[in-house]
């Protein structure tokens, strides 16, 4: 793996120079499940710091190392690289409860823990009503169902928004802690007092159980954004790992049917503590085709056959929840707005062998809506109930494809459906993934 060591270099043979700090943010320019995780782990083994600015255990970011498969829901995707501090940020919502299961099932050392993991105490922390909310409230929908992971996700942003939220700082003072859980499940008491929720709304059950966990954690808890910017003073490599995807974004996306955090690359700078300024490239993973898991408009989507296969020969099951996603052909629409959104400065396209098989392969380069030709997403949520995509047809490469011999090696149509992508979306394809191991990247443009 020649190509591959070239790119990655030893840790030692990439420290910058003091003060010359480099920085990637790293998002999902689709519906999630764009394979961020093995990119953030690639990348992880030339930062210092990897740091996961939104979202909660909804996520799902797969690592395969040797014949391990590792998932990580909360914990950022650098952990399995020893040496790298990993930040859950300010923009996280958490469970406690969680990220605990979640550092035995992996399997971190306690001492690790400590070394390496730290906490922003203005993470939100995610509780029993949050969860026995979202339950509720799923079930209350009826159709009009988002599809949500039911991990208390949207109930623990709406106490962020609506001020009642419980921090992570706030559970480093037991009196301070009780005053700020008896608000949060004061604003709570209508809405679930005499229903089956109301175990999940105990006061001193949720206190109890949240300052255990809380004081485990309590060592770790920090200042993320002085953290950050002494390592940046220092010329620390920063890697921002986005969850989800952009056209989940709670702005941005296929609103309603989106999570309720900021996927997009600004969620960064609110989510980590850092400004603007202190964001360098920009990179969208995207598949080679689309999935979608969850209810909501997804104009590329393929009922039938050619959907069946692709959710097949991709795996294409949730990480998190197991869910069938839904899959489709690659849709350049979308994947425009996505490059603007997060102002994105390449786009790694991933899973490319799962089309290794198709003779021909789809992509989405325009919308029909009643007739009209449309270039942009519309504004009119309406209009995208009958939206059509207008397909056009590459052919497909019908070889195995392989990162071993590099992107010269890769099949010519292969090659040619990189590059097309490229000319339409008007932004390199940096990296390439064709298979499920930390090696099977090919490296068209370094991120450090
Ligand atoms: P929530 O984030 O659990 O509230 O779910 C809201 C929507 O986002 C649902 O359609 C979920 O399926 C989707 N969603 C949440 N997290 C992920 C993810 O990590 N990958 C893909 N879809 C997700």
């Amino acid at each position: 793996m020649l190509l591959l060591r070239c790119a990655v270099g030893s840790r030692e043979g990439t420290k910058r120079k003091r003060g010359h700090m480099a920085s990637a943010v790293i998002v999902g320019a689709q519906w999630g499940d764009e394979g961020k995780g093995k990119i953030v782990d690639f990348l992880a083994g030339q930062a210092d710091f990897v740091v996961r600015f939104q979202g909660g255990d909804n996520a799902g970011h797969t690592v395969y190392l040797g014949d391990r498969k590792y998932v990580f829901h909360i914990l950022p995707s650098g952990m399995l690289r020893p040496g790298v501090t990993c930040v859950i940020g300010s923009g996280v919502v958490l469970n406690l409860r969680r990220l605990a299961d979640e550092i035995s099932e992996v399997g971190i050392s306690e001492q690790d823990i400590t070394a390496r993991l730290r906490i922003s105490g203005e993470t939100a922390l995610i509780l029993p009503c949050h969860m026995a909310r979202d339950r509720s409230e799923e079930s209350s929908r009826g159709k009009g169902r988002i599809g949500t992971t039911q991990r208390g996700i949207g109930p623990a942003y709406v106490d962020v928004a609506n001020r009642t939220a419980v921090r992570m700082a706030d559970t480093l003072d037991e009196d301070w802690f009780r005053k700020r859980l008896a608000i949060c499940l004061e604003s709570k008491r209508d809405s679930l007092e005499g229903s089956e929720f109301s175990e999940a709304c105990d006061f001193e059950k949720t206190a109890s159980e949240t300052l255990r966990l809380a004081r485990r954690f309590a060592p770790l808890v920090c200042d993320a954004s002085a953290l950050l910017e002494e390592a940046r003073a220092k010329g620390k490599n920063l890697l921002f790992e986005g969850a989800q995807g952009t056209m989940l974004d709670v702005h941005a996306g296929t609103y309603p049917y989106v999570t309720s955090s900021n996927t997009v690359a600004g969620g960064a700078c609110v989510g980590s503590g850092v400004g603007p300024r202190a964001i360098g490239r920009i990179l969208g993973v995207a598949k080679a085709y689309t999935t979608r898991v969850g209810e909501g408009p997804f104009p590329t989507e393929l009922i039938g056959e050619t959907g069946e296969r692709l959710r097949e020969t991709g795996g294409e099951y949730g990480a998190t929840t197991r869910r069938p996603r839904r899959c489709g052909w690659l849709d350049i629409v979308q994947l425009r707005r996505a490059v603007r959104l997060n102002s994105l400065d390449g786009i790694v396209l991933t899973k490319l062998d799962v089309l290794d098989g198709f003779d021909r392969i789809g992509v989405c380069t325009a919308y029909r809506v009643k007739g009209r030709c449309m270039t942009e997403w519309p504004v009119n949520p309406a209009d995208l109930e009958s939206v059509e995509p207008e397909i056009e047809f590459m052919p497909g490469w019908l070889a195995a494809t392989s990162c071993a011999g590099g992107y010269d090696a890769l099949p010519a149509a292969a090659r040619n459906y990189v590059e097309a992508v490229e000319k339409w979306l008007g932004v390199p394809v940096a990296m390439v993934t064709a298979g499920k191991e930390r090696d099977d990247i090919i490296v068209r443009q370094p991120v450090f």
